[in-house]
């Protein structure tokens, strides 16, 4: 232990110092949030819903309309998440990879939602699974936490606008795969890791550390608040976490500036 510290710069042990304080307000976040699952909070929550319109989900339709065929497997919450942050894709020439074939339904489902334009890659540790290359959709086989197997991956893929990772659903597999693929996603193209199962499961851990980076905040002197972002702030737009899935976008131009202007003539005394 002593050694891994007097091996550490001091920027790099001071940053230490912050994830060890930072854990604290961690745990302190997460008995919060069990306080929400009390039950009386749940009828003050029940006493208060509205009655909500939920506008049809095309993809949650052509899940229900598939009763034979490819077999496609999906928590059905997922829907409207893949919605939310796929729908600006459709109709684009947009190129997805699902590590995680299967079955091969929800290649097709993805065929179906963005249209004929969209390339599809499929990559699956399973040789069975080439079964479902067409025009459309390349299959590569391999183990997606082989990192190997990923640089022989890019060499024959352009970069990708949608990468969902349906895979072994493991903490290393999902890390590597997320390591090898993050720089091969465009601007404006968006990530998405699924079945992050379990509190305090070890991707979701990673993940807090890794949008740790959004926050990084060092102000530029002027008169008005501003600051230059990192280059990982200037392309990662943003890091969502569902249950059981995290979505990454990137920023479709890169930030070259973050700004807090203050707009108005009367203003407190106080600050
Ligand atoms: C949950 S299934 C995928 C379901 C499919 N995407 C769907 O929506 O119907 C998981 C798939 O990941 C594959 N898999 C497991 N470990 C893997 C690994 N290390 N690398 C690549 N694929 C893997 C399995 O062979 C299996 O086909």
């Amino acid at each position: 232990m002593i050694e891994i510290f007097a091996s550490l710069s001091k920027k790099q042990i001071l940053s230490s110092i912050r994830c060890v304080l930072g854990s604290f307000s961690s745990a302190r976040g997460f008995w919060a949030a069990r306080a929400l699952n009390s039950a009386c909070y749940l009828e003050a929550q029940k006493s208060n819903v509205q009655a909500e319109s939920v506008a049809a989900n095309v993809l949650e339709q052509y899940f229900d309309e598939v009763t034979e065929g490819p077999g496609i497997w999906k928590w059905r919450h997922y829907f409207e998440i893949y919605h939310r942050h796929l729908h600006k894709f459709i109709g684009q020439d947009v190129h997805l990879l699902e590590v995680g074939i299967y079955s091969g339904g929800s290649l097709q489902m993805w065929q179906h939602y963005l249209g004929p334009e969209c390339q599809i890659y499929g990559v699956d540790i399973e040789e069975a699974c080439r079964a479902y290359e067409s025009e459309a959709v390349n299959i590569f086989i391999g183990d997606q936490a082989d990192r190997q197997f990923w640089s022989h991956f890019k060499k024959n893929v352009p970069s990708l606008d949608i990468i969902i990772d349906d895979g072994g659903h493991a903490p290393r597999q999902q890390i590597v795969t997320l390591e090898e693929l993050i720089s091969h996603l465009r601007p404006g193209g968006v990530y998405i890791c699924e079945d992050v199962h379990g509190s305090f499961n070890q991707f979701a851990q990673y993940i807090n550390g890794f949008c740790q980076n959004l926050n990084q905040f060092g102000v530029k002197p002027g008169q008005e608040l501003a600051c230059s972002p990192t280059q990982f702030q200037s392309q990662i737009h943003s890091v969502h976490m569902y249950p059981y899935v995290v979505v990454i976008e990137k920023t479709s131009r890169p930030v070259t500036e973050f700004i807090a202007p203050k707009h108005g003539t009367q203003w407190q005394p106080f600050l």
